[in-house]
This record gives structure tokens, C-alpha cells and sequence, in this order.
């Protein structure tokens, strides 16, 4: 069956969505007719934030704004080439923030190519002031009681500051 035309699954673990996620699904939103962002149900053994979590935030995010009209977000599980033949996508968007993330990077669009040879995996440079976020760096800062403003949207800003554990009392 052919596959539908200029449709991007944009997957990640979104834990939680950054702005250089949002950076890239914007863009993303430019060049494919549809894009899905596609957040991992099990990404990490423990997430801050509940898959429906991480869900629903992104969508608050992306209705604020009048250039994703064109994306959607919805969980997933299993393997992501099995999603995207399930979806009938063509492309998979990633983002290369780093050259040392590239090696891992092009294994899995290998890998997913292999598992699905319609799979096309579409890599994004993101903007340089934005290159630096990761999920895992804004949970770091936020746990130890560091600003994310500017780093991340304003309704993940207040997810984190609900959601952070003190990390000052040091048991003895
Ligand atoms: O935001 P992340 O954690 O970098 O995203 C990683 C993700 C979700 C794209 C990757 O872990 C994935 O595709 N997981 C689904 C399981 C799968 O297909 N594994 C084989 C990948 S080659």
C-alpha cells in the first residue's frame, strides 16, 4: 500500500518537551503536509512526567501557537518503525544537536530503515541557541533548584517547579 504523502512522525521521549523540541517540530511543521509528534509510553523506568503527562503538555504548548496547525501528538509503544508503517509515514524527524550524538543517531535510522524500508529519517540541525537542551540537562538544573526559564515553554516551566524534589537536605 502506498504510504501517504509527506507525513513526519517526530518521536522522542519528551521528558519533558524542551524549546529546542519545539524548535524542531516547528520546523518540521514547515516542510511535511502532517506531522506526528510521537512520545515513547516507556521511555525511561522512571519519567518525571506520566506518557498522558507529557502528552497533554506538549498539546498545551503547540495550542498556543498558529504554526503547528498541521501537528498532532499521541503516545506510542513498541518498536517506532512498526508506528510508522502503522501510521503509513514516510520520514522520521530527528535533531542532531551535537556531532557525537550522530553515530547513535544513524544506527537507529539504519536500524529503522532495516525493520522498514519505507522509513526515511530526516535529520534537523536545530538553531544554535537551542542546541544545547536536552531533557535529561533540564532535569538536572530544575532538580537542583536551577532556572529553566527561556530553556524550556512557560507551562513546562511550571510542570517542573510542581513536580521538582528538594534536593538541599542531604540525609544522614
Ligand atoms: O527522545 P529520545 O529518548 O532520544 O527518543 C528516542 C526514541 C523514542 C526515538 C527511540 O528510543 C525509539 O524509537 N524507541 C522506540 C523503540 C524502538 O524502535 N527501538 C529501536 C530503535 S532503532
Amino acid at each position: 500500500m502506498r504510504a501517504s504523502p509527506r507525513l513526519a512522525v517526530c518521536p522522542g521521549s519528551f521528558d519533558p518537551l524542551t524549546n529546542g523540541h519545539v524548535d524542531m517540530i516547528v520546523r518540521g511543521a514547515r516542510l511535511f503536509e502532517q506531522v506526528i509528534v510521537a512520545v515513547l509510553a516507556n521511555a525511561e523506568k522512571q519519567p518525571w512526567f506520566t506518557a498522558e503527562e507529557r502528552v497533554a503538555l506538549i498539546r498545551e504548548v503547540l495550542a498556543d501557537r498558529t504554526d503547528t496547525a498541521n501537528v498532532s501528538v499521541e503516545a506510542f509503544d513498541g518498536l517506532l518503525a512498526d508506528y510508522v508503517r502503522h501510521r503509513r509515514a514516510t520520514a522520521v524527524l530527528r535533531g542532531l544537536r551535537t556531532t557525537s550524538e550522530f553515530a547513535d543517531e544513524a544506527q537507529m535510522a539504519m536500524m529503522n530503515h532495516h525493520l522498514n524500508p519505507q522509513c526515511e529519517t530526516v535529520f534537523l540541525v536545530p538553531l544554535p541557541g537551542v542546541s544545547f537542551i536536552s531533557s535529561r540537562l533540564i532535569k538536572d538544573v530544575a532538580r537542583m533548584g536551577g532556572s529553566v526559564e527561556g530553556l524550556v515553554p512557560a507551562a513546562v516551566v511550571r510542570a517542573l517547579a510542581a513536580r521538582r524534589r528538594p534536593s538541599h537536605a542531604v540525609s544522614t
